[in-house]
């Protein structure tokens, strides 16, 4: 598939997307989440993608929502259907067994700040801006923010960002724990690149069962999350990496993980 509103690269370990409409300020049409749906099609098949960072291109936008001029089209039935299209590909990004980091690079807004929440991890530069403004236009958030934006900030401040539309800035959301760190906007990428890297040197298997485990938080009864994190401790203790891990330590030594 040929892709017009999305960059897709790979990096040696790890895959780079990013949004790039931005002179609509990288909105997400229907056009964007076919081709985000086919890259994640393609990252799930590829055994060599361990990681994925999702940014924004221009300097004022992540992403500033769904496509209005789009979404204005909608009747009821259409209005579910736009809602759970959208749904559909940030489950697909948030089942990915991978992890997955937003660099947000300016407007993070209603479904663009749904696709961060949809990431295990968000890092954000010190303009990035984030909230769910969909009441200003009649609506409700539509791809998952009732729910994940309140798993993340709890009730009350999910509540008051949704029902006012009111954004926040980047100090606030690293404040509120929306997002991890916050950087000078020209170190951004680099800096969630840096982490990438971090991550994926570890063993990377172990950090594809984490990322299941700590996905499978947001599903799971908690006595199930912790059988389910006892599975997946035992199917990595039956990896070679396992033994790499555990004896390079034993012997002093760095460990050369080989993925199996
Ligand atoms: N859908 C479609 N187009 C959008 C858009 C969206 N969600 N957000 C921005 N754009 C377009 C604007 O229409 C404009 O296009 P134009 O140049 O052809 O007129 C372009 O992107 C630039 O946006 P503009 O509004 O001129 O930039 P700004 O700096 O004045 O304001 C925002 C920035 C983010 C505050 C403002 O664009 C905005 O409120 N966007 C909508 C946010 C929203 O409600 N998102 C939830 C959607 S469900």
């Amino acid at each position: 598939m040929e892709y017009s509103t999305v960059i897709f690269e790979r990096k040696e370990n790890y895959a780079l997307v990013t949004l790039n409409r931005p002179d609509k300020l990288n909105a997400l049409n229907k056009q964007m989440f076919d081709e985000l749906d086919d890259i994640l099609k393609t990252i799930e098949l590829d055994k060599d993608i361990y990681g994925l960072i999702l940014t924004g291109s221009g300097d004022k936008a992540f992403a500033a929502g769904a496509d209005i001029v789009q979404l204005h089209e909608c009747g009821e039935r259409e209005g579910k259907l736009f809602s759970e299209y959208g749904s559909y590909v940030m489950r697909r990004l948030e089942l990915l067994k991978i992890p997955t980091i937003a660099a947000v690079n300016g407007f993070a807004l209603g479904g663009g700040c749904e696709l961060t929440l949809a990431c295990t991890m968000r890092y954000a530069s010190e303009y990035a801006k984030f909230g769910q403004p969909e009441v200003n236009l009649g609506i409700i958030p539509g791809y998952g923010g009732t729910q994940r934006l309140t798993n993340v900030l709890g009730k009350g401040k999910s509540a008051e960002l949704i029902l006012t539309g009111n954004m926040i800035k980047a100090d606030e959301a690293l404040r509120l724990g929306l997002v991890n760190a916050v950087y000078p906007s020209d170190e951004l990428l680099g800096k969630v690149e840096d982490m990438m890297k971090l991550i994926l040197s570890k063993g990377k298997l172990a950090v594809s069962a984490a990322v299941e485990c700590i996905n499978a938080n947001a599903s799971l009864a908690p006595a199930e999350g912790l059988a389910f994190e006892s599975l997946m401790f035992g199917h990595v203790c039956g990896t070679d990496d396992f033994k790499e891990g555990t004896g390079a330590f034993i012997v002093k030594r760095k460990a050369e993980f080989k993925n199996k």
